[in-house]
């Protein structure tokens, strides 16, 4: 059995990635570690049970003597870091929270990952590492910039991070790289568009649109809601991410995109169509300062190189969507009480 750290599993993607692991890839035991942030949510993970595949954390990854415990305790030989500070919008607000988590808890990361799987941690020059093991850091499309009306990006496609949490994200790929080509550790990195889907925090644009429909409230968006995203299922990411783990040459960076460029006020119109809601909603505000206009992925790198694709088309994806927002409304509900955070205090109390 393989012992796979996923930090941030308590998040959107990363408890999509916990339960699609636990379901499909049973030959992993996953410890996830998460700090449970205002956007770390245990009910996203209600159903999943500890045992022999599963252990729940809560710990900080910016705390090294708790993760380099946890590598000792579970033998670890793989990481998968999600856990991030991950809204644009709040990293404009509070720039510091990004710098720390993102960049100096991915380092406290590969510390403990070349500490515990380098053969010879005491001889600098030697490079070599436990068979087996892989680090694999969860990026973002946000670190190459923004795009014109053409083009598209490639992994060779230059850093150029516009807002703080992109920076924060372009700084940790970084050091991912470097502790490669210094120390040889044995990383991928993936950059993967906007993902949609269960679970996601309803402070970012699907949910939160949604959410406001259902409330008859208005729905903000930021100028002329002409700014592209390409969307990604978060389902299609997670396998994505763990054919990156199989079968992904070490070293190598992959971009991760389903293929789809819409406008914002294009998701927005089909949100309120598929909630029953009015057009009258819709309220432009002010734009967002730095708000990078469009983002789009060229995957070819992925899907001729690994074999993945996308299984997802947006039209399927995005009224399944719809439809889970609609069924679990007491989800977002606890989450917009503050219910939610007390959910560890409750399962964990007697733990
Ligand atoms: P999220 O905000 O929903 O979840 C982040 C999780 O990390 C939360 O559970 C939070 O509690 C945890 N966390 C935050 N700081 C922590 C810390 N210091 N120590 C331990 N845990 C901490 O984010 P998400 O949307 O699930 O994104 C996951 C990853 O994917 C991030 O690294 C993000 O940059 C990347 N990403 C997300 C998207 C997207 O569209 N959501 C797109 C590209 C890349
Ligand atoms: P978001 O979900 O925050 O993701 P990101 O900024 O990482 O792409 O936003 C997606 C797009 O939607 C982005 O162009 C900003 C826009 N947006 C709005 O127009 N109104 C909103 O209330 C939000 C949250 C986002």
């Amino acid at each position: 059995m393989k012992n796979i750290l996923v930090t941030g599993g308590a998040g959107f993607i990363g408890s999509n990635f916990v339960k699609y692991m636990l379901n499909e890839h049973s030959e992993y035991r996953i410890v996830n570690i998460d700090a449970l942030t205002y956007a770390g949510n245990l009910e996203n993970l209600a159903d999943v049970k500890e045992g022999t595949n599963y252990r729940f954390v809560k710990c900080d990854i910016r705390d090294s003597a708790t993760v380099e415990k946890i590598f000792a305790e579970e033998n670890i030989d793989t990481v998968v870091n999600f856990a991030a500070e991950s809204h644009v919008d709040r990293s404009i607000v509070d720039p510091q929270a990004f710098l720390t988590t993102n960049v100096l808890g991915t380092q406290v990361l590969l510390d403990a990952a070349k500490k515990f799987w380098k053969l010879n941690p005491d001889d600098k020059y030697d490079r070599s590492f436990r068979e087996g093991v892989k680090y694999l850091q969860v990026s973002t499309d946000e670190v190459y910039g923004a795009l014109g009306k053409t083009g598209m990006f490639t992994e060779t496609t230059p850093l150029s991070p516009n807002s703080p949490y992109s920076s924060s994200k372009a700084s940790a790929d970084l050091f991912v790289r470097a502790y490669h080509e210094t120390f040889g550790l044995p990383v991928n990195i993936t950059r993967c568009s906007n993902n949609y889907g269960p679970y996601q925090f309803p402070e970012k644009l699907i949910p939160l649109m949604l959410n406001n429909c259902i409330k008859g409230k208005p729905l903000p968006v930021y100028g002329d809601g002409l700014q592209i995203r390409d969307w990604l299922h978060v389902s299609d990411h997670c396998k994505g991410i763990y054919t990156v783990l199989e079968k992904g040459r070490v070293g190598e960076v992959y971009n991760i995109g389903g293929n789809n460029e819409k406008a914002n006020i294009e998701i927005v119109k089909l949100i309120i169509k598929a909630a029953g809601a009015s057009e009258e909603l819709i309220t432009y505000v002010k734009d967002r300062p730095g708000h990078d206009r469009r983002y789009a992925i060229d995957n070819t790198k992925i899907t001729t190189e690994l074999g993945w694709a996308p299984e997802y088309t947006f039209e399927q994806g995005i009224a399944e969507t719809v439809k889970w927002y609609l069924d679990n409304q007491e989800w977002t509900e606890h989450i917009i009480s503050g219910d939610y955070a007390n959910y560890y205090d409750k399962m964990y109390k007697n733990a």
